[in-house]
């Protein structure tokens, strides 16, 4: 991919900004600002290239259709006082929209086009539509690695009408992904959790191959442990998964990766009810294993300090109750402790493990932590990225 920071042409050009503005909105507040603030440095040295700047985003999913709660308005608002300049909102129909109307009449080097996703070509991937925006600009910059996973109008055929570039955010996801997947420095361990072991089994078998350990915990451990004749009593988990944890342990074996899950949990009557640790022959048959034991938290810190490279996604336990994060928070501890004396180089994903960082405040702390979502894990699966390929 052509990355902007190296293009010599970008001097006063008119350039099409693809970005992800899809940040959580409630009752006209942005919930979160972080995707936000991550393009800013694309932004700023566009900014200093006196590149005109038509940016396209979406919000939400409003399958082809206006739906004024998913306007723009609000973030533009927000990126204007971030970057302290004005930035017009575009509103009329970009399909009307000439060459010649944009800048015109208009304070200011940045624009906003409107939720892009109101026109339903956005989303069939409409080449007309795409050739139309380019009409708009002299280069295009995909700094949207977030929505890449969508082969959409302003991520995919865009590309064949413009001179395409990534932006710097996007640069340093994929750089990111790489060194956990293809450019890996070994010992590489996975700490994968979250409820549901089929959702991430796309995951687990991509990564088996290149990976040393691959560390299950989590609600999707109980399945695990269930296969493992361990009684988990009231513990969440998925049912006929029995073929799914078979070949997990099958696949592991012949690749020489080590599967490693709960030796000892801790567990309750209910979601607030109290805390008790339990051995796993111990759990009986009204316990929820709720988070994993001093035992497992032991072994997998011992693991985190002999690896090289870690990646991160999904949480221990239950950890929206205090009472049953202690497994997540030491896992966060022990890799930003690896961190900080440089020792390993660790990537985190997925919206509840980046809670489980804000909640410790350890998300600095890490080399990479992606904001990406369904991009990150379709990415992790090994999956092709469309956004990617048209790039490339
Ligand atoms: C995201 O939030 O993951 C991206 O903005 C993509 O959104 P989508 O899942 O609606 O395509």
């Amino acid at each position: 991919m052509k990355n902007i920071e190296n293009q010599k042409n970008l001097l006063g050009k008119r350039v099409l900004l693809r970005l992800d503005l899809n940040v959580p909105l409630q009752d006209g507040i942005i919930q979160d600002e972080t995707r936000i603030s991550k393009i800013l440095p694309t932004l700023k040295f566009l900014i200093q290239k006196q590149a005109k700047i038509i940016i396209i985003s979406h919000a939400g999913r409003p399958k082809g259709k206006i739906v004024p709660a998913l306007s723009l308005k609000l973030i533009c608002t927000n990126l204007s006082e971030k970057l302290n300049q004005k930035i017009n909102l575009i509103t009329d129909d970009i399909r009307k929209i000439e060459n010649k109307d944009l800048f015109k009449n208009i304070d200011g080097n940045i624009l906003v086009l409107e939720n892009i996703r109101f026109y339903p070509e956005e989303e069939n991937n409409d080449s007309n539509f795409s050739q139309h925006l380019a009409s708009f600009a002299d280069v295009y910059i995909n700094d949207a690695f977030s929505c890449s996973h969508r082969a959409h109008a302003s991520v995919t055929s865009i590309t064949k009408f413009l001179p395409s570039y990534c932006g710097l955010q996007f640069n340093s996801e994929v750089t990111a992904l790489k060194k956990v997947t293809s450019e890996i420095e070994k010992p590489i361990s996975c700490i994968i959790g979250g409820s549901k072991i089929s959702t991430k089994i796309g995951i687990i078998k991509n990564l088996i191959p290149k990976f040393d350990n691959i560390i299950i915990v989590g609600g999707m451990a109980n399945n695990i442990l269930s296969y493992k004749n361990v009684k988990i009593g009231k513990s969440i988990h998925e049912e006929n998964c029995n073929e799914i944890v078979k070949n997990i342990f099958e696949t592991s074996k012949q690749y020489s990766c080590s599967i490693i899950y709960p030796e000892d949990v801790i567990t309750s009557k209910s979601l607030d009810g109290k805390p008790e640790p339990k051995k796993l022959n111990d759990i009986s048959d009204d316990d929820m294993i709720l988070d994993i034991g001093e035992k497992t938290i032991k072994k997998i810190d011992n693991l985190i300090n002999s690896s090289k490279t870690i990646l991160w996604n999904g949480p221990a336990g239950y950890f929206e109750n205090n009472d049953f994060a202690n497994g997540s928070f030491q896992i966060a501890k022990s890799i930003v402790k690896n961190h900080k004396s440089n020792s390993i180089y660790s990537v985190a994903g997925g919206g509840d493990t980046i809670s489980v960082l804000n909640k410790i405040n350890a998300i600095n702390d890490f080399n990479f932590i992606s904001t990406a979502g369904g991009a990150f894990l379709e990415y992790l699966e090994g999956k092709e990225i469309p956004g990617i390929s048209a790039l490339n």
